[in-house]
């Protein structure tokens, strides 16, 4: 995917500026999140449901106990690792990094490695994937790698990934297990043989991104601690804290401390730390939100599927992939008459050949997700009217 899908056309700048920045910088777009204002918001993967009113009082009694005039407090930050680390039942011998999101650890990691002479390195992702893995890369002045997943399923292609692997040799490979946009999960065996190939390079890291954790059925979790490059990243954003921003990397303690130094001293604050550790001690809310979402995905997969003309793929993560037409003119339409009715998705038809015609949304509420269904019936008549 090029830097320049993810937002409109770079703006000029004084010659002083432009001799100053780097071509990275200068040639890429700022990420564009399109105003969603009073509009029906299924275009992020957001969790849709609020925290219940009793336990939304009670983070903001924590909250407002916070001493915000002081640096975050190490201890504090010792307090969120401990809690991941038993969250997720890490074993001695494994540990957490803690991001502003995934997001930036994914910059960080971009920022921490390199080639195997020591040149740039080259960062590897099967696509359409995340755009974040590709935009780090290239902002760190690493290689981008993207290797197209197989058309029809978009399972991973263990043959290309591996030859890639074996030609390039990467510093990152990503796997994000469910992918995003295509919020399917890869094969074992593909995904076997493209860690086999890594750790056959003796070089670079794989690194699972189970941002969807929440909503799939299976995970690879079980991987960490088989290999020193075997890295699983996940985030509290799809759990239900897209707004607090805490993204966490789990690997081999030795692992985690290298590249912890990369990291910006402070770059949680107090106000996410607290918040990320209310969240864990309430696990069990957000575990059933996921469930309800895990359920709404199967109805609305179902209604959507029947819809004339439209292909759904199945997903084991809180959006869907959905054609609504052969060409990006048809999905633009749709996507428009969508927004028109109040109803906010993802047009990604341009963002890779294999997503011609695609839209993505996110499983909203029961509610959202009826009014979306209308609104999707009446865009789909609208984008096929003659003329
Ligand atoms: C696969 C994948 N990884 C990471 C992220 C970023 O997550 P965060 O909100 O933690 O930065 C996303 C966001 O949509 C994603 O789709």
């Amino acid at each position: 995917m090029k830097l320049s899908d993810t937002g409109p056309d770079a703006r000029p700048c004084a010659p002083e500026v432009a001799a100053t920045l780097r071509d990275e910088v200068l040639s890429s777009h700022a990420y564009a999140v399109p105003p969603a204002t009073g509009l029906i918001k299924l275009d992020a993967m957001e969790n849709p449901f609020p925290l219940p009113a009793a336990l939304q009082d009670a983070l903001g009694q924590r909250l407002a106990h916070l001493a915000v005039n002081r640096y975050p407090d190490p201890a504090h930050q010792a307090s969120l690792r401990a809690a991941l680390r038993q969250h997720e039942g890490l074993a001695d011998g494994l540990d957490v990094m803690l991001g502003n999101g995934s997001d930036e650890l994914i910059a960080l990691l971009s920022q921490a490695v390199r080639g195997p002479d020591g040149s740039p390195g080259t960062v590897l992702a099967p696509e359409p994937g995340f755009v974040m893995y590709g935009v780090s890369a290239r902002l760190n002045r690493q290689n981008y790698v993207g290797v197209p997943l197989k058309a029809d399923d978009f399972g991973l292609d263990a043959p290309a990934m591996v030859t890639a692997i074996r030609e390039h040799r990467p510093a990152l490979v990503y796997l994000a297990y469910p992918n995003n946009p295509t919020a399917n999960l890869f094969d074992d065996e593909a995904v076997a043989q493209v860690v086999d190939a890594v750790l056959a390079n003796g070089h670079g890291f794989v690194v699972f991104d189970e941002a969807y954790q929440p909503f799939a059925s299976k995970s690879q979790r079980a991987r960490l601690g088989q290999s020193p490059q075997i890295l699983v990243m996940r985030t509290l954003s799809k759990f239900g804290l897209a707004g607090v921003r805490l993204g966490y990397l789990m690997g081999p303690t030795e692992v985690i401390a290298q590249l912890d130094k990369v990291r910006p001293p402070y770059n949680i604050s107090v106000l996410n730390l607290e918040c990320a550790l209310f969240a864990l001690e309430h696990a069990s809310e957000f575990a059933r939100q996921a469930r309800l979402i895990r359920d709404q995905r199967e109805q609305l997969c179902g209604l959507l599927g029947a819809l004339p003309g439209v292909r759904c793929w199945p997903s084991q993560a809180n959006m869907i992939l959905l054609r609504v037409g052969d060409s990006d003119a048809q999905a633009t339409a749709v996507h428009a008459s969508l927004r028109a009715q109040g109803v906010l998705v993802k047009n990604i038809s341009a963002a890779h050949p294999l997503l011609r015609g695609c839209l993505r949304l996110t499983v909203g509420s029961p509610e959202e997700n009826i009014a979306l269904v209308r609104s999707l019936h009446q865009a789909l008549d609208d984008s096929r009217q003659p003329g």
